[in-house]
C-alpha cells in the first residue's frame, strides 16, 4: 500500500520515523491504565520518567484520571501542560462542540510541537489506551507525520471491568460489540440485540437508558455495572441493582457472552 487514494482508505501514520529529520525530539502516546498504578506497563513508567515534558488532558476543574494515574512517578525536573478542554458536559449544539473540540486538539497539537522542536521528548499520557477513545488519538493525527512517534498500548478500562467482576467476556466464537452509552435509546437496543457480548462504554447519566436497553433485548440478569474499574474507589454490581446509583462519567456496563457456559449457550 503506497498511500490513501480514496477516502475510505486507512491512512497509516509514521510511528518511528519523521518528515523532518532534524527534529530529534520524540512524541508518546502513552497509555497508563485503568486507574491503578500497578497496571500501567514497564514501559509507560520508564518513557513518563525519561521524557522531559508530561502532556495531559483534564476536564475543566478536574484532576485527570490519567494525570492521577502518573502523578507518583512526576518529577520537579518534568514540564507539565495540561490540556483543558474547553468544554464538559454543558448541552451546546453538536456543531459548535466540534468547532470548539477540533480547534481544541489543534492548539493542543501546536503547543507539544513547540516541545518537540526545542528538542525535548514529549509523553502524552492516556487513561486506558491511547487508541481506545483516547483523546491522544487527536494529536497523533496531528503530529504523528512530523515527528518520530511511538505509542504505548495501555491495559483499557472494560479488561478492568470484567476482571474486577470476576466475568469472562467472550469465549470460543463469540464477537465483543463495545457501543457508546451515548447512542440513542433505539440504536442501543437494536446493537445489543445483535450483540453476542457487549460493552456499553460512556454510561454516565445515560445509566437508565442503558438498563432499559438490556432489559429490552430479554438479558437483565446478564448484565453488570462497573465504575471506577481498579481504582480505590472501584464499585461493581449487577445492572438489575443501579436504579439509585448516580453512575459517574467512570463507569461501564459489561454484558457478557455465555459462550463459556455451554446449557445456556444451547438454549437460547
Ligand atoms: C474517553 S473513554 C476512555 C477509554 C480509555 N482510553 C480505555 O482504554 O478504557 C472514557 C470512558 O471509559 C470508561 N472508563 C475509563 N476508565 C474507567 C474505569 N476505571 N472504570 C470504568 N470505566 C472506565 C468509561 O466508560 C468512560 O466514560
Amino acid at each position: 500500500m503506497t498511500g490513501p487514494t480514496t477516502n475510505t482508505d486507512i491512512e497509516l501514520l509514521p510511528t518511528t520515523a519523521a518528515s523532518d529529520p532534524t527534529c530529534t525530539a520524540h512524541l508518546y502516546g502513552v497509555g497508563v491504565g485503568p486507574g491503578d498504578p500497578e497496571l500501567m506497563t514497564l514501559k509507560a513508567k520508564r518513557i513518563i520518567e525519561q521524557s522531559a515534558v508530561i502532556a495531559h488532558f483534564a476536564a475543566r476543574g478536574r484532576i485527570g484520571n490519567a494525570w492521577g494515574t502518573v502523578a507518583p512517578l512526576i518529577a520537579a525536573t518534568h514540564t507539565v501542560l495540561r490540556l483543558e478542554y474547553p468544554v464538559t458536559t454543558e448541552a451546546i449544539p453538536s456543531e459548535r462542540y466540534e468547532d470548539l473540540i477540533a480547534a481544541f486538539y489543534d492548539a493542543s497539537a501546536a503547543a507539544i510541537a513547540v516541545e518537540l522542536e526545542r528538542g525535548r521528548d514529549v509523553a502524552v499520557v492516556c487513561e486506558g489506551d491511547p487508541f481506545f477513545y483516547g483523546s491522544y488519538m487527536y494529536v497523533h493525527q496531528r503530529l504523528a507525520a512530523r515527528f518520530p512517534t511511538t505509542v504505548v498500548p495501555g491495559v483499557t478500562s472494560f479488561s478492568a471491568a470484567s476482571a474486577a467482576a470476576g466475568v469472562p467476556l467472550v469465549s470460543m466464537n463469540e464477537t465483543l460489540t463495545v457501543l457508546s452509552g451515548v447512542l440513542a435509546p433505539d440504536e442501543l437496543k437494536q446493537a445489543l440485540a445483535d450483540a453476542d457480548a457487549a460493552v456499553v462504554m460512556k454510561v454516565g447519566r445515560r445509566l437508565g437508558d442503558v438498563r432499559e436497553a438490556v432489559r429490552a433485548v430479554g438479558r437483565a440478569e446478564q448484565g453488570v455495572y462497573v465504575e471506577r474499574a481498579s481504582c480505590a474507589t472501584e464499585r461493581v454490581l449487577r445492572l438489575e441493582d443501579t436504579a439509585d446509583v448516580d453512575a459517574p462519567y467512570f463507569s461501564l456496563v459489561l454484558l457478557p457472552g455465555d459462550g463459556i457456559d455451554v446449557r445456556r449457550r444451547d438454549t437460547r
